[in-house]
């Protein structure tokens, strides 16, 4: 096995499952990088399939990147960005609070293999419980706090988006809101910034249809669970792509995402969702907005679940 010496950047994904192997798709049908598919020995025969399924299909659609399956780590050596989806995905009645010691164990491994083969990547994490296991892939890689970050806030702002424009009968386009607080139950839907072209969604709809909204949008990733019987993949693999491209190509968007809070928003020592801007130096901000006294209560409810979470790993 040869490491790319296509002068493309390379993005690392662990895990070769339903994200992984969409996230691969994505990545190579953008061209954005060449990509090792990466997953425990066992799988590395899903990962070389996929693979070759994959580069296949660049056949047809033209693309140029090399996809690699494979079981070895040394092959993500070189990776600008690392995108963690290894992990048990939930099943229909579980909450992402269940995967915690299963996928706490996974963590541990794959971090320690970053540190090892992928020193200076900017590491995505996607694994639930998602802000206790970007916690302790930074602390176990040791890497500078703004070059970890989780995904969760893109892809529940997508849904919340998604609902906002379905409800009032206008394009997803033309729909700006946010999703900040621990990706779980007791995330925040931030209703005070939401709005359409800049009109307050408040204008539109009633607080009691923007609550039920909020509501779905909070079990948005349990009501796909329990139709499919495990979780989503089109959207987590695309959110995570928002993310690496505007750290590779130093884009600078304006995300929601799971963050190391140094005492931002009186937040100390944990990883939360909150507003930063990501760019070719990671996260290069986390961004103080004005909340109102509710969301303030929210996201105050929100770190004390992630904190709990993050606890009972520090056990484990
Ligand atoms: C979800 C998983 C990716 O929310 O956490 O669908």
């Amino acid at each position: 096995m040869h490491h790319t010496t296509s002068g493309r950047k390379k993005i690392a994904v662990i895990g070769g499952g339903n994200i992984g192997g969409e996230l691969a798709a994505l990545i190579a049908r953008k061209e954005l990088a060449d990509v090792a598919l990466l997953d425990i020995p066992e799988k590395e025969g899903l990962c070389k399939g996929k693979a070759l399924d994959l580069m296949q299909n660049g056949t047809l659609l033209g693309w140029d990147c090399t996809i690699t399956g494979t079981g070895n780590w040394a092959d993500t050596a070189g990776s600008s960005v690392v995108i963690i989806t290894a992990g048990v995905p939930r099943k229909p009645g579980m909450s992402r609070d269940d995967l915690l010691s299963i996928n706490l164990k996974i963590m541990r491994s794959v971090a320690e293999n970053i540190k090892t083969h992928c020193p200076d990547a900017f590491v995505i994490v996607i694994s639930n419980p998602l802000d206790a296991m970007v916690y302790e892939c930074a602390k176990v890689t040791g890497f500078p706090k703004n070059r970890v970050a989780g995904m969760a806030g893109v892809l529940d702002s997508a849904r919340f988006q998604l609902f906002l424009a379905q409800e009032m009968g206008v394009s997803i386009k033309d729909v700006k809101a946010m999703v900040l607080g621990g990706h779980g139950d007791t995330m925040v839907p931030v209703t005070s910034y939401c709005t359409v072209n800049g009109i307050p969604v408040k204008q539109f709809i009633s607080p009691e249809r923007l609550a039920s909204i909020c509501a779905r949008t909070a079990g948005g990733g349990g009501e796909i669970v329990k139709l499919m019987g495990t979780s989503a993949y089109y959207a987590p693999a695309t959110a995570a792509v928002v993310m690496a491209e505007s750290f590779l190509s130093d884009q600078k968007r304006l995300v929601p995402a799971a963050v190391f809070c140094n005492g931002e928003y009186g937040i100390t020592d944990l990883y939360i969702g909150l507003p930063c801007v990501i760019g070719k130096g990671g996260v290069e901000k986390v961004l103080e907005i004005t909340l109102t006294e509710d969301e303030k209560a929210q996201l105050a409810k929100s770190v004390a679940a992630v904190r709990e979470l993050v606890d009972a790993s520090a056990r484990l």
